[in-house]
């Protein structure tokens, strides 16, 4: 079916002023075709760079890249000009555009009973559902060809290959089906097509369901119920897997598309001059249904001069809801691409694809960080190394003390790839009375009492003139605890406003090998605020704070920081952060920042067990975990205040369904009775093998009953 395009060739004009339109249009002839590249609009609205964002944190696309996805269009009636973005790929004719399942059409029920009509609906709840089942398969298919392009814009180092991301000279084509398989395309190009053709059947969504919709009774197939739903439909989350029949709500409905010929207000026989019509006899029709057409401004959404000529639409916020709707769902469509990434390819590389695929220059933005590396010792001595991606290794041998000096880090590879994999320039100081210089290499870390001074590598990291600050981070370890490094709260205050972000990991104190969270009894209630200030401080510049249960921990540690994002170049808020065993992490809720969410695995002869506590006292949060592939939430509780002091759930074998089980945690507080809205909380996770036995037993016992009564059957 032709949905119309930004920029069209003349065939495809034709045949788009014929059709009238069915879906948000991606064309702009306002006259002839009736569309307003509404896909265009709708794509920017939600991916633009703020205006004052030069550089993305990889939640919106820069200038170019966006031209990608969302497409270009020339002036108004101009055909010809610009270029035609991935997101209204589904509707070119290459040679035929994208079926039903591209945009969600045909899935049409309507409850003649439950409403007292004669007639009784000529489709099942069943046959409606099975159909969107068939749109939702489509779209995660599309979403997986994204994810599996993404991988070829970087190599085997994580480093980016310049011929797959440029863009510079000749925008991405998205055309021709049997050549999707994306092997010929540029990475970045292939990545941003499976992306954003799923996209247009999100966008469409809304545009052709009754989901967000206001209607008025009489009801009937010329005018269906709308849901008037404003939050996300479940089954629209494409990293599942599921079958979806469970989570589609009774009274949803989508039109049935006749053919160009048929669509209008009651569903027709198909046309016998339209090749491949369908019977609509008697069915809500798309005509009926559809919000496609509208003025969509491309900064704020806001939608004016809905339809004309179509029955939704005169209700006038109807248009508008479905483009704010489709807006949202958008953003949300990102963050699970990009969660996506992460996990397919883990945070390391992940973080690098994410960047090469939203920024404009990426061989060369993506690059260049500088860390200070800072341990207990003595006063003065800090190190700083330029690196140029953050990897895992490179920052595990930085702390063993191992320096690393691989040159400057320009130029290409054979493969064409960009700069050198974590090289580090002659910065490197190794002072005199760096104790670490008797290193082991064993992967323990050696620590010396004496305290961290943040202030010395601050003007250290300041002292960079190739490096930007928000690209330069800290890392720090010490075995004080969190009550005696008031005095680093200033200076890590101040490396946030300079958008330095820090990491701050504790060691348990000596000789103590703990399984679990450290105890906190016996720290008098200052040394309690000043912990808090020093937390909020670190959380603030945009790092992370964990203690360490035992010195084998410092991989995991190093794990969430990369996860996290080294510094404020390498991952947004919004995504979810690695959980690891070994580690308590402090984290913090706001109005802005949550849900706050962590990943997490388990394995087949595993049980894991995640305990989720308020640090902030009279703070009240909503905790859940959700099974993404299934698209379940197997566990959620309010805790805090009024419920129980801590949540906690244990996984087992019967909740892992397949090797890749991969589990999502999500806080976020809770109001009322005077409770605060925002604060600090602490979330660990421990994994326990179920043919020991044991530590499971014991973790038991400390639950309490609250969570054990609301339990669902699957834990
Ligand atoms: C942002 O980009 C514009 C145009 O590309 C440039 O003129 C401006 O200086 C940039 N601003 C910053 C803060 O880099
Ligand atoms: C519905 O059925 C009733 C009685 O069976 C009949 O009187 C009425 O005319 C019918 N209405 C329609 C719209 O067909
Ligand atoms: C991603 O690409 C690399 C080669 O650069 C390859 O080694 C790796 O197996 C790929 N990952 C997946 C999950 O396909
Ligand atoms: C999904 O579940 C429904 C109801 O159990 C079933 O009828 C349908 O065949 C299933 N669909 C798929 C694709 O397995
Ligand atoms: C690297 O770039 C050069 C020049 O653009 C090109 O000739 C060569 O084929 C490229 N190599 C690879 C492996 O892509
Ligand atoms: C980093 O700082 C520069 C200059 O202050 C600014 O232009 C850029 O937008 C910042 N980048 C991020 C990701 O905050
Ligand atoms: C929460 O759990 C504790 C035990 O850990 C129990 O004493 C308390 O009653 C529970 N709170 C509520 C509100 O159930």
């Amino acid at each position: 079916m032709v949905k119309g395009l930004c920029v069209i060739p003349p065939l495809i004009l034709v045949l788009a002023a014929l059709s009238r339109v069915w879906a948000f249009g991606t064309v702009n002839e306002p006259d002839t075709i009736g569309q307003h590249c509404e896909h265009e609009r709708i794509t920017r609205a939600a991916f633009a760079c703020h205006p004052a964002v030069n550089v993305s944190d990889g939640r919106c696309f820069e200038e170019l890249s966006l031209h990608q996805l969302a497409g270009r269009s020339g002036p108004v009636g101009h055909f010809g000009r610009g270029s035609n973005g991935a997101v209204g790929a589904p509707d070119l004719l290459d040679p035929i555009p994208e079926g039903p399942e591209a945009h969600c059409d045909n899935a049409d029920f309507l409850d003649s009973e439950a409403l007292g009509l004669n007639e009784s609906y000529p489709r099942t709840r069943g046959e409606a559902t099975a159909q969107l089942q068939t749109c939702v398969t489509h779209l995660r298919t599309r979403l997986r060809e994204g994810i599996d392009a993404a991988n070829r814009t970087v190599d085997d180092g994580a480093r980016i290959i310049a011929s797959e991301v440029d863009i510079s000279v000749l925008d991405c084509r998205f055309s021709f089906q049997k050549l999707q398989l994306h092997m010929f395309s540029r990475g970045k190009c292939g990545a941003i097509e499976g992306f954003g053709r799923a996209l247009h059947g999100i966008q469409d969504f809304y545009a052709h369901s009754n989901w967000a919709d206001d209607a008025k009774p009489p009801f009937g197939p010329d005018n269906p119920p709308g849901l008037k739903r404003d939050d996300y439909p479940v089954f629209l989350d494409l990293r599942g897997e599921n079958n979806i029949s469970r989570q589609v709500p009774h009274t949803l409905s989508t039109g049935c598309f006749g053919g160009i010929l048929t669509d209008g207000p009651i569903g027709k026989a198909g046309h016998p001059l339209e090749p491949g019509s369908l019977d609509c006899t008697g069915r809500v029709t798309h005509h009926t249904l559809n919000k496609d057409n509208g003025i969509i401004d491309k900064v704020t959404g806001i939608a004016t001069s809905p339809g004309p000529n179509t029955p939704r639409s005169n209700n006038p916020r109807n248009f508008q809801r479905a483009v704010f709707a489709a807006i949202k769902d958008s953003n949300r469509q990102w963050r699970h691409f990009r969660e996506e990434v992460r996990r397919t390819y883990g945070p390391e590389r992940g973080n690098i694809i994410i960047c090469s695929l939203v920024r404009d220059n990426p061989t060369k933005d993506c690059y260049g960080r500088r860390v200070a590396v800072l341990r207990d010792v003595q006063s003065g001595v800090s190190r700083v190394a330029e690196m140029q991606i953050p990897i895992h290794k490179w920052l595990m041998e930085e702390i063993e003390g191992r320096p690393h000096d691989e040159g400057p880090g320009e130029g290409q590879t054979e493969q064409n790839s960009t700069k050198s994999r974590g090289s580090s320039d002659k910065l490197w100081k190794p002072l005199p009375g760096d104790t670490l210089d008797s290193k082991d290499h064993s992967g323990a870390v050696p620590v010396v009492e004496g305290g961290l001074d943040f202030r010395a590598s601050l003007v250290d990291l300041g002292n960079s003139p190739h490096t930007l600050p928000n690209k330069s981070s800290v890392i720090a370890m010490t075995n004080s605890v969190a009550a005696v490094l008031g005095k680093q709260i200033a200076p890590i205050w101040h490396a946030g406003d300079a958008g330095i972000r820090v990491h701050l990991g504790l060691f348990p104190p000596a000789h103590l090998d703990l399984v679990g969270p450290p105890p906190k009894q016996g720290i008098i209630a200052t040394e309690v605020a000043k912990e808090q200030d020093l937390i909020t401080a670190v959380l603030r510049t945009g790092g992370t704070f964990s203690v360490l249960h035992n010195p084998e921990a410092v991989p995991s540690f190093l794990h969430y920081v990369v996860s996290r994002g080294l510094t404020q170049y390498d991952n947004a808020g919004d995504t979810a952060t690695l959980l690891l065993p070994g580690l308590s992490i402090s984290d913090y809720v706001t109005l802005e920042s949550e849900p706050r969410r962590f990943s997490f695995d388990a394995h087949s002869m595993d049980n894991v067990i995640i305990s989720v506590a308020p640090i902030t006292p009279r703070l009240s949060l909503h905790v859940s975990v959700r099974h993404v592939r299934r698209n379940l939430v197997l566990q959620e509780l309010d805790i805090g205040l009024r419920g129980n002091k801590t949540f906690r759930a244990a996984l087992g074998i019967d909740d892992i369904p397949r090797t890749d089980a991969w589990f999502e945690l999500e806080v976020e507080h809770i109001e009322g009775d005077g409770l605060q809205g925002s604060g600090l909380f602490e979330v660990s996770l421990e994994t326990e093998d179920v043919r020991r036995g044991g530590e499971f037993e014991r973790q038991q016992r400390i639950e309490n009953s609250e969570a054990d009564s609301k339990t669902h059957d699957e834990l």
